[in-house]
């Protein structure tokens, strides 16, 4: 930044910490595509980014909304919302009419089959603020959060690089589907245990991790008794709940709960945000709904750090309670999504590549096993490379996301046009072909 910096010059213990996990290969696919990105006309042979989680099939009906309702961007002394009780609003509970309207779309999303009560809603800069402000509630430095893996990388970040917990992975396998077993859940407990460490809760991603793989009712049954008998909370990240194209396989915990009528929800905090559904990451609205009072106050207190902008907020409570909007919106998105979903994985299948069976509307789990030169994670990596700086898509590496099992690669297709994806469906067709001829001679 052109200044001599004096190294000696001390910064804290979180500061210097390697602990947000940046070092990891989910990050540096991005800087690769940040470094030479991809454009159709200027540059044809950059890299195209797979490996970011992003909606865009439906932003023109977002931007048609605001084109037509003008009163849910615009502010002015004769409007319906007043620039002054705007520009001064700074409650944290933020507004009620923002925390309403959310409360609704969560219940639509969930076709109608929970509640939502607005006064349990706190607002916080996207889901990556409630996760890490729910971690600093929950746990102690020193503490443990369980995460069945694969998980969503940021989750280093998130979970545990200013909070000082740590996660201790809940091993899922492919010979069932990557699905929280109770053997598993128990065998990360008691390894956390033998570590003298105390477990205070649990994190799903519901309804897809990285896999795109839909947690089954009966599997978060099970999960919903084991945090019960071990008297540790659940955090159910819910981020992508609008983006299955098959909702009625997305179950909610929220749904337990009701079915339980309520019975031990006290443990249960969910986290949802509109950055994957909504394509909206950049306007950075997460909530968390907790059903235990104490943490709603406290979480509350502390979003004073990470707030979402009384304009955001007012626009999104105009849109969001438009259910004509959010109707269509939901339909027309899902259906987008399925048809993506469905050109990629025709795409890999022709190249020779399965993907695992999934309902995630924004990425999918392929299968690279079978051309690993040998089954380890080195090999894994190596592949990952030749991917990245040879072929030059950014996908991400089934370690970063710790899976246990090499040759797994997570690959978005919703952040990108339908020509920008063919493209990569080219690309990697030829680098199959390119490694099949290499192994028969
Ligand atoms: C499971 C999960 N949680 C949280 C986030 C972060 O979301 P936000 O942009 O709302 O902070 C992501 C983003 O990819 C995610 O995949």
């Amino acid at each position: 930044m052109g200044l001599e910096i004096d190294v000696n010059v001390e910064l804290s213990k979180i500061a210097v910490s390697a602990a947000h996990g940046e070092d990891s290969p989910y990050f540096a696919g991005w800087k690769a595509y940040d470094g030479n990105p991809y454009h159709q006309l200027n540059n044809p042979s950059g890299v195209i980014q797979m490996g970011l989680a992003e909606n865009q099939v439906s932003f023109d009906m977002v931007e048609e909304y605001l084109e037509h309702h003008t009163e849910a961007a615009l502010f002015g002394k004769t409007k319906v919302s007043s620039f002054k009780d705007n520009a001064l609003f700074q409650d944290y509970h933020g507004l009620l009419s923002f925390r309403k309207a959310m409360a609704s779309f969560m219940e639509q999303i969930r076709g109608g089959k929970s509640k939502f009560n607005p006064e349990r809603i706190v607002i916080t800069a996207g889901a990556t603020a409630a996760n890490e402000l729910l971690t600093f509630i929950l746990a102690d430095p020193g503490d443990v959060l369980l995460v069945p893996t694969p998980y969503y990388p940021g989750f280093d970040r998130d979970l545990r690089w200013r909070t000082g917990v740590n996660i201790v992975p809940i091993h899922c396998e492919s010979s069932n589907g990557f699905q929280v077993t109770p053997e598993a859940l128990e065998a990360a407990y008691q390894s956390a245990l033998s570590m003298n460490m105390k477990v205070k809760g649990m994190l799903i991603t519901n309804p897809s991790n990285p896999l795109g793989v839909t947690i089954t009712r009966g599997t978060l049954e099970k999960i919903f008794d084991f945090v019960t008998l071990k008297n540790i909370h659940l955090i159910s990240d819910e981020i992508y709940s609008g983006s299955v194209f098959s909702p009625p396989d997305f179950v909610s915990v929220s749904e337990i709960l009701e079915a339980r009528h309520n019975k031990g929800a006290e443990r249960v905090h969910i986290v949802y945000s509109l950055s994957k559904d909504l394509g909206l990451p950049g306007f950075r609205v997460g909530a968390i709904y907790s059903y235990n009072d104490k943490v709603v106050t406290t979480a509350r207190r502390m979003s004073s750090f990470t707030l979402i902008s009384s304009q955001t907020q007012h626009l999104l409570a105009c849109m969001l309670s438009d259910k004509d909007f959010t109707e269509n919106y939901l339909s027309v998105n899902r259906e987008r999504l399925s048809k993506r979903r469905k050109m990629m994985v025709k795409g890999l299948r022709e190249a020779g590549i399965e993907c695992l069976e999934g309902n995630a509307g924004l990425f999918c789990w392929m299968n690279m096993k079978p051309f690993l030169e040998k089954p380890t994670m080195e090999c894994e990596l190596d592949l990952w490379n030749s991917i990245v700086n040879d072929v030059k898509l950014n996908i991400s590496p089934g370690s970063s996301c710790h899976c246990s099992e090499p040759g797994w690669f997570r690959v978005c297709f919703a952040n990108m046009s339908e020509n920008t994806l063919e493209v990569a469906l080219k690309r990697i067709r030829d680098f199959i072909i390119h490694q099949r001829r290499r192994a028969e001679k």
